[in-house]
């Protein structure tokens, strides 16, 4: 459930209230919708995950050390984390999902990688070492966790002092055509029986012909039982409360922001940083932001 200290904005579709009921829903929904999933024959060899790479993962592979220590919570079918582990960093990714971790493991043992594991644990709830990792990602999970602060002050504790975290979340302003979308499907779909499968043909992954992964995005866009939304203020007061350094983030939150660096700080004036910047940004991610329902990532160093 959202705490007091992260008041969150739930869709209609929320699930009952109360950790279980929401973890049980979320997790179900992850057991048929593995995420983000892959078509097993396109990830034949080593060089096919590099060639799927996406930018941002990149230039994570291009700003990370080798010898850093890094977990993936919420790795789903797990692509990132064995694209780290190309370069013999020590990875750990953690699910709740086993379907997902399956696929997860598949793709470990198909690539022959030795320096990736993946475990099951509910990250509201687990047992991982506190100051353990260098590089803490959490990539589209808080926002589907019945407590999304309670799941952050999880990533810091493991997170080593001077290490970084990596979130990715839903915005409240970005997502809102997402939703009204949804909303149009949901009503075209009473009257015309193939309105799902033209949302589905115009999904944000068009360019992708995997057609079971258009699938998968589409559920996980317009049918999850559990998502909340949040604005760049309150991850940064997450920020605060927690000793965290606000870093950068995607895309970004200062007006007029160029970096593409992802663990170089910004320096920027206080008038392209503050409240009223942000929600200017915000503002404008109702547009820029509609065709990937929203999503923003967040990028903090813990303080040593
Ligand atoms: C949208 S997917 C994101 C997958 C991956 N991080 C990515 O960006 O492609 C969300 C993932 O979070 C996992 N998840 C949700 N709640 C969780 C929890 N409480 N503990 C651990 N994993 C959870 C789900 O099983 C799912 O694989």
């Amino acid at each position: 459930m959202p705490t007091a200290a992260s008041p969150t904005k739930t869709s209609p579709e929320v699930a009952p209230p109360g950790d279980s009921a929401v973890l049980r829903v979320v997790n179900e929904f992850y057991e048929a919708n593995p995420f983000p999933g892959f078509d097993a024959g396109k990830y034949e060899t080593r060089q096919d995950l590099v060639t799927r790479a996406s930018w941002y993962a990149r230039r994570l592979d291009a700003e990370i050390p080798f010898d850093a220590k890094v977990v993936d919570v919420g790795c789903g079918t797990g692509q990132l984390a064995c694209f780290l582990a190309l370069k013999k960093r020590a990875v750990l990714g953690i699910d709740y999902s086993q379907h997902s971790l399956d696929l997860a493991q598949t793709l470990k043992e198909r690539l022959a990688l030795k320096t990736v594991d993946f475990r099951r644990r509910n990250l509201l709830d687990w047992d991982l070492p506190p100051n353990s990792f260098d590089y803490v990602f959490c990539n589209g999970v808080l926002h589907h966790t019945s407590d999304p602060y309670g799941g952050f002050c999880n990533l810091v504790k493991i997170t080593k002092p001077g290490g970084r975290l990596v979130i990715g979340l839903y915005n409240r302003y970005g997502r809102l055509m997402l939703l009204v979308r949804r909303r149009i499907v949901a009503l075209l779909s009473r009257i015309d029986p193939n309105a799902k499968d033209r949302a589905i043909r115009k999904q944000l992954v068009t360019h992708d012909t995997d057609e079971a992964k258009r699938h998968t995005w589409y559920a996980d866009q317009y049918e999850h039982p559990h998502e909340s939304t949040h604005t760049i203020d309150e991850v940064i007061e997450w920020f605060r409360k927690n000793n965290v350094t606000y870093v950068s983030s995607f895309p970004h939150a200062e007006l007029f922001g160029k970096s593409k660096r992802i663990f170089r700080p910004r320096q920027l004036a206080a008038w392209r940083t503050g409240r009223a910047a942000h929600l200017l940004v915000q503002l404008a991610w109702i547009v820029t932001q509609n065709a990937g329902g929203g999503y923003y990532v967040m990028v903090g160093q813990k303080q040593a």
